[in-house]
Parts: C-alpha cells; structure tokens; sequence
C-alpha cells in the first residue's frame, strides 16, 4: 500500500486512475485546480470507491501550496497529470502552455526532491514521436512535434530525464498514451470537454445525442486502408490500471512505456463500431486533412507488456459502447 498524491485527479484520467489506484488498496490525495474539471467528480469518485479522497483545490504551479500539501500528508510517490491538453488553444496561446505544463513538472519535482519523494509517474504522450512509422517503439529518436502542447511533454520528458540522472535515487516512468477512450463502466465518470470537442470520440458522441449535427472526417486522402487516419485508441480504464502497474513497479532510474493496445482503428472504422454497438447512426461529412495530423500512429506495446505484466484489455466496442453510456447520462 502506498501514500500517493495524484495532481489533476478530478480530471478525465485522473479520476479513473484515482478509482483504480483505490480499489487496489492505495491511499490517495488529489491536487487539482479544477481549470478543466468539476468538482462533482470528486463525490462521484468517493461514491465508486467508498472511500473518503482528501482533496485540496490548488494550483501545481504554486509552490507554497505544494510545500503545505507535502507537509500535512505522508506521501510515497506521485502521479502527475495536471496540464493543459487541447493542441489548438496550445497553438493560439504557447506561453500559457509552457507557462503552466512546464511550471506545474519543475514546481512538483522541486519539492518532491525537498521533501525526498522520489517516485514520480508522468503523462506523456504518444504526439512526442511525431511523424515516424508505427508501430512507435520507446527506443525511437523522438521527432519535432507539431504544436506546443506537443512540446510541453517533449520538454517535460527531458527535465525527467534530467533530473533522474542527476539523482539515481529517483525512480521515474514517462508514459506515452496513445487515444485514451471511453468511460468508467459505472456511466458516472467519462470525458465530457467544455465547448466543441476537439477529439474523435467526444465528438462523436455528441452526434450520437443530436447535439451537433454531423462529423467532420478529417480526410480521406491518407495512405490507409480505407484513406482516414489511424489511431490506437485505448480504454481509459485499462490506461487507468496501466498507472497502477507503473508505480506499483518502479524501479530507480528512468523508464519510459507506451501505453496504447498496439492496433490501429481508422476513423470509418470507428464510426462502423460505434454505430454497431449502439444502434445509432452518425451522419458524417469528409472535409480537409486537419493541420498537424499524421496518417498513422499506433504503439508497440511489448516494453509495457513485457515489464509492468500489464496488457490493455477492453475492445474498440467497449470503449465506444463505454463513452455512449456516459454521454446519455450526462
Ligand atoms: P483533463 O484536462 O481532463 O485533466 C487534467 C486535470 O489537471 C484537470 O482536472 C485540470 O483541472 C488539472 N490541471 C491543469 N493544470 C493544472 C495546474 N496547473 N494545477 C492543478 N491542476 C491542473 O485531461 P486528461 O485527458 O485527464 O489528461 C491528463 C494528462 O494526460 C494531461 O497531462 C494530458 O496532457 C495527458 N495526456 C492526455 C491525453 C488525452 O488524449 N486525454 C493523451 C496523452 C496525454
Ligand atoms: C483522432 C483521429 C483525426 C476529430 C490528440 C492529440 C494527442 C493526444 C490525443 C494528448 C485523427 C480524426 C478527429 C474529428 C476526425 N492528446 N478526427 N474528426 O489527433 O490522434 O490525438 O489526442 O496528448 O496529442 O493530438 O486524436 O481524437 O483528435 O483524432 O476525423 O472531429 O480522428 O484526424 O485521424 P489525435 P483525435
């Protein structure tokens, strides 16, 4: 059993991870600043689990907060997830990305080295490879990404880097999601973005309610199967226990896993599925290739397979027929 603090734990992974760190027994904390997030998750995290979170509503970038969380709690390790995350604000407001992704990771690990907690579990991200041929494998030289968001996690990773060398006591684990997916089985925790959805699926289930008329297929035109673009979407439960794998095996160093189910789903194909499993149409349109997209991305997941013993488990169908049953609930 550990003491573990989860910044950004009332968000989209967060929460799961949170639900699943729990249910193994883990004590946890959250720090999160609810710029992108709900209160409410937190009662509904505490009704799944049973189980009372302490939670303090603060920002990563605030030292002093840190300073106070850090010494009112006995914590072993960390899970970091807060950070900015839509790659076209990312474009539209750099500095506020660097600002606050690359704050929140020096603030943090400055005073996990100050109060000598050492193991540290990441969110990275599988944009840090940019455009190279699937499926990615952790050992590639990783390439100029193509937004800033993009380059927050690059950099964050290099500090990691950094700072694990400097210190062998760290014990460290960057992951690189792929498309986290889907929702908790329970229909109560999901993903829900504020405004148009950027992303596939968030997207596609509000089609599935009416709420937005009809897809946008960003080109048809890419060297795929059926010429959409390729994805490895992952269920967020199945990257929730993927957390739990990490820190439940770290070991001193730095190590890097991708965290993906090493299969490509195209976006026609998606659509195919949702619309199988759910019995509902979505009515779509194939308009431009979206600026900075890549034809296809897809893991190698042997690494992560092979030293966390985990594997992803939950099928296209299940994230799909997961993300529906949270979006009609909300
Ligand atoms: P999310 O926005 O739902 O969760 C992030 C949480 O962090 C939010 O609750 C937000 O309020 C909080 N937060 C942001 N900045 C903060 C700060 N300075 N201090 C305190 N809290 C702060 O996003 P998510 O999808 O759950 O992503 C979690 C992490 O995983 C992020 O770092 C994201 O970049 C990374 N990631 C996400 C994806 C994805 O597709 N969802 C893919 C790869 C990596
Ligand atoms: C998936 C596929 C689109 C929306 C992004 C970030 C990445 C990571 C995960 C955080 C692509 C197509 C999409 C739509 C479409 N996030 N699409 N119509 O771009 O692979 O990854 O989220 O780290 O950094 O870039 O995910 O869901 O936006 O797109 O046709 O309305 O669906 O072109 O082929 P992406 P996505």
């Amino acid at each position: 059993m550990m003491n573990i603090l989860v910044t950004g734990g009332i968000g989209y992974i967060g929460s799961h991870t949170v639900v699943e760190l729990i249910n193994k027994g883990h004590h946890v904390i959250i720090v999160d600043n609810l710029s992108n997030s709900n209160i409410k998750t937190l009662n509904i995290i505490e009704n799944l689990t049973n189980k009372k979170v302490p939670f303090y509503q603060k920002d990563v970038t605030d030292k002093q907060a840190l300073l106070n969380i850090f010494n009112n709690n006995k914590i072993d390790g960390v899970i970091h997830f807060a950070g900015l995350k839509a790659v076209g604000e990312s474009v539209e407001k750099p500095l506020m990305y660097y600002q606050n992704n690359l704050m929140a990771t020096i603030t943090l690990t400055e005073v996990c080295s100050e109060y000598d907690v050492k193991k540290i579990v990441f969110s990275s991200s599988a944009t840090v490879y940019g455009n190279q041929t699937s499926p990615m494998n952790e050992t590639m030289k990783l390439l100029q990404t193509t937004n800033p968001y993009g380059e927050t996690k690059a950099m964050s990773e290099r500090i990691f880097q950094d700072i694990a060398k400097a210190d062998p006591q760290f014990s460290i684990v960057l992951l690189r999601y792929f498309n986290p997916v889907g929702a908790h089985s329970s229909g109560l925790l999901g993903e829900n973005p504020s405004g148009t959805p950027n992303n596939l699926v968030p997207y596609m289930t509000k089609v599935a309610k009416g709420k937005l008329d009809r897809l946008f297929i960003y080109g048809n035109d890419y060297d795929t199967v059926d010429g959409t673009g390729i994805r490895d979407y992952i269920h967020v439960v199945d990257l929730a226990k993927g957390h739990v794998a990490a820190i439940e095996n770290l070991t001193k160093g730095l190590d890097i896993y991708n965290l993906g189910t090493g299969k490509g789903t195209s976006v026609l194909e998606m659509i195919d599925t949702f619309e199988k499993v759910n019995q509902i149409k979505i009515p779509y349109e194939i308009v431009e290739r979206r600026p900075g997209d890549i034809a296809t991305c897809y893991a190698d997941v042997t690494k992560a397979e092979k030293e966390l013993a985990w594997q992803a488990k939950l099928s296209v169908g299940e994230m799909l027929k997961d993300a529906w049953r949270y979006e009609s609930n909300i």
